[in-house]
């Protein structure tokens, strides 16, 4: 919970614990941004030389100072070079704010006072540079920490935070700050629902999570389809995946409107794999310790949808998502099982551990043949071998539709989940080619490109016609490094991106 207050007072007025100065690389500081820094501590400037602080991207510099008659912390963050290309300029911002929330957290300080730089200097507007500053902060002061009892290795959730800005800024900037936390609150939703352990979050579990969403919505709706419901539609591909668990599977839809019926329409389809062991074709112990989290893209698409309730961009959307675990047992599906998924075609199950493709096939049939959507994208832990390709910071794109792929790398950019597209050449179908289904769930070893080829198997149900985006989220949901605004665990990618490219539809 972050409380904010816009002031244009000087600094050094402010009440608080610590102050927060974000420099850009080699810039001095703004002559009244410098007198007030003097005010709280004369010999700031000496500590800067010393520590060969410049603003730099990662520079930190944390000194004490006095205000009010009280000692208080001043930090300067490095924001680096603003001569970059947009999306890099403003990922040098969020380094830099979610370094000094870093820095108030070890110092235990509570309240701060954050001086900003001018939009224009970053090349964006008072509401955008609000709403990245409180989606950051929200996301660095996420901890999953409610299963530590020691209280001293538990943080601070909690800061008062006052915006120091043009007074002409103030009303875009506190708009804008609203926006950024309500997205903020979803990515931890969705980090919170990927880090509880898999006993706790089952597919039932993730099911009333989504309800909880919905309920106080009039806009939101939000409907449960159990195991019996999903035997009677046809979905042969999620049933033969949750046949090793004694939990049963679900099937939810999450649909938003927007009041307008004539709104283009979006389906987001996420994978919701709550546990992925790789059932009989099972996984190594060092692979499978992340498998928790391979319901992260359910994650994302069920947090962007509450996000969306509160925003309401003008579109209708609808979320999809298949939720099982893929365990081993006595009924658990074998390696040579055909499935029949919901639009009626076959897929050859030569490997249980690719079973995010078989409850997608049902999920992205399903939105095809009930929704006239503009797009349909979909989220999915698929491969380690997107996870390969493209390492922790990309997620991998797979469209054949230029206009919706251009959209979502747009969006990407503007919020910092970023996706990188991934070859998807006619030339690479023949890889899922099955002898004795209509499909074959994984690609032949010797074509390699598994995230591209998951992609192909995975477009057997969704009509030709239909602009739709795969994104490949294995490499950036769990555990990425070196990004101060996450912590070891999960992300929440996705809801940025998706909350971004709704709203700007
Ligand atoms: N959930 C995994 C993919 C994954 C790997 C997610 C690493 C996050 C990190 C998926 O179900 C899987 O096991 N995929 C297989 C596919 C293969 C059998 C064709 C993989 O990538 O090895
Ligand atoms: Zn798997
Ligand atoms: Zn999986």
């Amino acid at each position: 919970m972050i409380d904010f207050t816009c002031s244009h007072e000087p600094l050094s007025s402010i009440t608080a614990q610590a102050y927060v100065v974000v420099c850009n690389d080699g810039a001095e500081l703004p002559r009244d941004v410098a007198e007030e820094c003097y005010k709280i501590y004369p010999h700031y400037q000496a500590v800067l030389e010393r520590r060969k602080f410049k603003g730099k991207a990662g520079q930190s510099c944390a000194m004490t100072g006095e205000a009010h008659g009280e000692s208080v912390a001043m930090i300067f963050v490095g924001m680096g070079s603003l001569s970059q290309q947009p999306e890099d300029i403003m990922e040098g911002y969020r380094r830099a704010v979610s370094k000094a929330i870093r820095e108030a957290e070890c110092q235990k300080v509570e309240s701060i006072v954050l001086a900003l730089p001018t939009p224009a200097a970053l090349g964006t507007d008072a509401w955008n540079l609000g709403k990245e500053t409180l989606c950051t902060m929200y996301m660095t002061a996420y901890h999953f920490d409610t299963f530590i009892t020691d209280e001293s290795r538990r943080h601070a959730d909690r800061y008062d935070l006052t915006l120091v800005a043009h007074q002409h800024d103030h009303d875009a900037l506190a708009k804008g700050a609203e926006v950024g936390q309500r997205i903020g609150h979803a990515v931890n939703q969705a980090r919170d629902w990927c880090d509880l352990p898999p006993a706790c979050l089952t597919p039932s579990a993730l099911a009333e999570q989504a309800e909880k969403i919905a309920a106080p919505h009039d806009h939101l709706t939000c409907k449960v389809f159990d195991k019996k419901d999903i035997l009677e539609m046809g979905m042969g591909g999620l049933i033969a995946v949750s046949q090793g668990s004694d939990q049963e599977p679900r099937f939810v839809i999450m649909e938003y409107s927007c009041g307008d019926k004539n709104a283009p329409h979006v389906s987001l389809v996420g994978k919701g794999v709550t546990f992925d062991s790789g059932g009989l074709s099972i996984k190594p112990a060092h692979a499978m310790d992340e498998m928790k989290d391979d319901m992260a893209g359910a994650a994302s698409v069920i947090a962007t949808m509450q996000a969306v309730a509160y925003l309401k961009p003008k579109v209708n959307i609808a979320a999809l998502v298949p939720m099982t675990e893929n365990l081993l047992g006595g009924s658990a599906m074998k390696p040579g099982d055909i499935i029949r998924h919901y639009n009626g075609i076959t897929s050859e199950v030569k490997n249980t551990d690719a079973e995010g493709r078989l409850i997608l096939a049902d999920a992205l049939a399903y939105a095809s043949e009930k929704y006239s959507s503009a797009a349909i994208l979909d989220a999915a832990t698929l491969t380690g071998a997107c996870q390969a390709a493209l390492g922790k910071f990309y997620a991998g794109m797979v469209s054949k539709y230029d206009d919706l792929s251009d959209k979502v790398q747009q969006a990407g950019k503007r919020s910092g989940d970023q996706v990188w597209k991934l070859p998807f050449h006619e030339d690479y179908r023949i890889a899922v080619r099955s002898t004795v289904a209509d499909v074959c769930n994984i690609g032949e070893r010797r074509y390699h490109a598994g995230a591209t080829t998951a992609g192909f198997f995975l477009s057997h149900f969704v009509p030709e016609d239909t602009p739709w985006v795969h994104l490949d989220i294995a490499g950036v949901s769990f555990n990425v490094p070196n990004r101060p605004y996450y912590r070891p665990g999960a992300t929440g990618f996705g809801v940025r991106l998706f909350v971004d490219l709704l709203m700007n539809w």
